[in-house]
Order: C-alpha cells, then sequence, then structure tokens
C-alpha cells in the first residue's frame, strides 16, 4: 500500500517552527500568517484576471516610473490592509507607494516588526496569463517605539528576519525562509490551505541555465558580455552552451532557478547605471532566499545583503543563483576593475 504522508498547512508548520524559539512571543508568526492569508485573496482575483474588469492599465506611474497596471493596485491594497489590522507591524514600505506607509493605531504603532513589499511582481505579464508573483521582507523596527520612521526601513538586507515570495504561476505558491533555510507550500485551491510541498529547499550547486534580458546585450559592460558570451560557448565538461530561459517575472525566473540551479541578471546597462530592479522591495528578499537555499547573490563585487540602503527606492545591478556560476561571473567582474583601476604608477606618473 501505498505510503500517505500527512498534510501540513502553512499555519500549522509557522506554530511548530514558533515552538522550537523558547523566547518567541508569535508576532512574528502572526505576520507571516497575514502574509499567507492576503497572498489567498490575491491568488483569487490573478486566477480570474481574464474574466473580470480589473485588466488593463491605470494610466498612472508608479514613484519608479514603471506603467501600474490595476492588479498592481489592488494587491498593494490587499496586503497593506492585511497588514494594517495584524496587529503585528508598525508600517510598511511597497514599490507602489512614493513613502513608507506607518500604521499608526493603538495596536500597531509600537508593533516591532516592518515590512516592505513588491506587492505584483512582473506585470508586465498579467494580461498575458504568465506567472506573476509577491515579495516581502520583514525587519525588526530600529527605532524603539511611536510611529515607525525611514531608519526602520533602510536597514541591509542581512537584517531581515524573514523574507518571501508567492508565486503565481500553474500552481500557487509560498516560499520563505527565515533564516533557517528555505520552505515552499503550494495552495491546494479545494481546501483553500497553503500545503508543505518542498520543505527544505537547496538551489543545486551548479547550473545549466542563465536569465538576463539580453535585448539589452549591446548596452551591457564589458565583463557582463564576456560572461554571457561564456555561457553560450560550447565546452562539455562545464556542460555549456547553457539554456537561455528568462519569463520577465522576477518571481518566476528565480523559482525556476531555486528548482533547477541557474543565475539571473540584471546588470547596470549604459542608460541605466543601477539597473532595473529595487533593493529594498526585489534583491534584498531574493538574496535572503537564495543565500538561505544555498546560492550567492552579489551587485557585480559586492554581497548584496551587505549594501546599506540610502532611500527607498533604491535600485541595483544583481547577479544571484547557482553558487559556481556567481562565482563566475564575479570573476569576469573582478578581473576586468583590476585591469581598468589605474596603478598607482599610473596615477603618480
Ligand atoms: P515589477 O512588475 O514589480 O515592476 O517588476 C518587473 C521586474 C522583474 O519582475 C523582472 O525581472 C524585470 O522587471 C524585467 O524587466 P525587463 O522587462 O527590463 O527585462
Ligand atoms: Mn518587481
Ligand atoms: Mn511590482
Amino acid at each position: 500500500m501505498k505510503s500517505l504522508r500527512k498534510v501540513i498547512t502553512l499555519d500549522e508548520f509557522i506554530f511548530q517552527n514558533e515552538k522550537d524559539f523558547p523566547f518567541a512571543t508569535g508576532e512574528l508568526s502572526g505576520l507571516l500568517r497575514d502574509i499567507g492569508f492576503a497572498a489567498k485573496i490575491v491568488n483569487r482575483e490573478v486566477n480570474k484576471a481574464g474574466l473580470v474588469d480589473i485588466l488593463g492599465t491605470t494610466g498612472i506611474n508608479n514613484t519608479t516610473g514603471d506603467e501600474v497596471k490595476k492588479l498592481d493596485m489592488f494587491a498593494n491594497e490587499q496586503f497593506i490592509s492585511a497588514l494594517q489590522v495584524s496587529g503585528e507591524c508598525c508600517g510598511m514600505a511597497s514599490e507602489e507607494n512614493d513613502d513608507f506607509v506607518p500604521i499608526t493605531t493603538e495596536d500597531s504603532r509600537n508593533a516591532k516588526y516592518v515590512v516592505t513589499l513588491d506587492p505584483l511582481d512582473g506585470s508586465s505579464n498579467i494580461d498575458v496569463n504568465v506567472a506573476i508573483g509577491t515579495i516581502f521582507s520583514i525587519y525588526r523596527r530600529q527605532s524603539f517605539f511611536g510611529p515607525c520612521r525611514l531608519e526602520d526601513f533602510l536597514q541591509r538586507g542581512s537584517r531581515q528576519v524573514a523574507a518571501g515570495y508567492i508565486i503565481y504561476g500553474s500552481s500557487t505558491m509560498m516560499v520563505y525562509t527565515t533564516g533557517n533555510g528555505v520552505n515552499g507550500f503550494t495552495l491546494d485551491p479545494s481546501i483553500g490551505e497553503f500545503c508543505l510541498s518542498h520543505p527544505n529547499i537547496k538551489s543545486p550547486e551548479k547550473g545549466k541555465i542563465y536569465s538576463v534580458n539580453q535585448g539589452n546585450f549591446l548596452k551591457f559592460e564589458q565583463p557582463v558580455k564576456e560572461y554571457i558570451t561564456y555561457c553560450q560557448s560550447e565546452d562539455k565538461l562545464s556542460n555549456r552552451p547553457y539554456s537561455l530561459r528568462y519569463i520577465g517575472s522576477l518571481v518566476g525566473d528565480i523559482h525556476r532557478n531555486l528548482m533547477y540551479g541557474g543565475i539571473f541578471m540584471y546588470p547596470a546597462t549604459r542608460s541605466a547605471m543601477q539597473g532595473k530592479l529595487r533593493l529594498l522591495y526585489e534583491c534584498f528578499p531574493m538574496a535572503f532566499i537564495v543565500e538561505q537555499s544555498g546560492g550567492k547573490a552579489i551587485d557585480g563585487t559586492r554581497r548584496i545583503l551587505d549594501i546599506d540602503p540610502i532611500e527607498l527606492h533604491q535600485r541595483s545591478p544583481v547577479f544571484m543563483g547557482s553558487n559556481d556560476m556567481v562565482d563566475k561571473v564575479e570573476e569576469y567582474m573582478k578581473s576586468t576593475m583590476k585591469v581598468t583601476q589605474p596603478t598607482v604608477a599610473a596615477v603618480t606618473a
């Protein structure tokens, strides 16, 4: 007879893990559960995106200049209201809002966590039925009490307490870490629960997939061009050429690479020296997850999680995924830097 495994729901899993920390107060667990709940509501809307008049653009641009789709707004509002009533969070910063949003109710103003959000990632894929997602990070506030402040959000990525994403794909999954490995939960629509389906996700050390918007090739810096050419060159020993896969939803590209191994890159271009992706809403949470699954995340030469942000909507170039592949691109970045860096003799001449 086939052996049956007990189904562990997201709520049960969070509760079990809380019991492993003797001083846990349950606040973080409550916050994660609230995020999971908001994700189910957003999932419901995403699934009927083709049926209702939620499709199409609002014609408004968000803070970083991208066109905002209606579903972005819906997801933003949904997560914000879930956090507002949660009581475990004193404020949030979202890609869709110019400034952070403090929660000043009696219950929440002294809560010890803040949340950063990319409520709808991959919004250009909404109308065409391609995977999209939500990305979140949780930090312990820096200020002691009262309404949250900017400094609570401008913390380096290594200070994240938890981070995760929800992928609305062929199935809907929530994947998250609290700094103790990465676990994935698949939504079973028949019972409306996220169930543990991918315990302790480990990204393969070596990958065979590279993901980058290759249309920008001519605008990339020389070492990035050379690394891409390396990915395309034939070599039996290292299984090259690698395959190119690019969805255009960070959540989708990272999720696939976590499962199969691979590298995701959004490098600087001539016109965007800081790349496109946002440090707080996209790079930090994904870097935390990638590292926790055994991978690596850099901006070219520095560890992403060691960057000190100076503004909410800051962007950063990013290279993340399987260790071996990120090491290789770093080698290219560093070797070219050495060549272009003026020597002492040249400077003093
Ligand atoms: P968002 O929809 O939150 O603005 O994010 C889109 C991002 C990211 O998901 C993806 O990796 C990247 O933009 C794709 O950008 P290009 O179209 O420039 O390749
Ligand atoms: Mn995004
Ligand atoms: Mn977004």
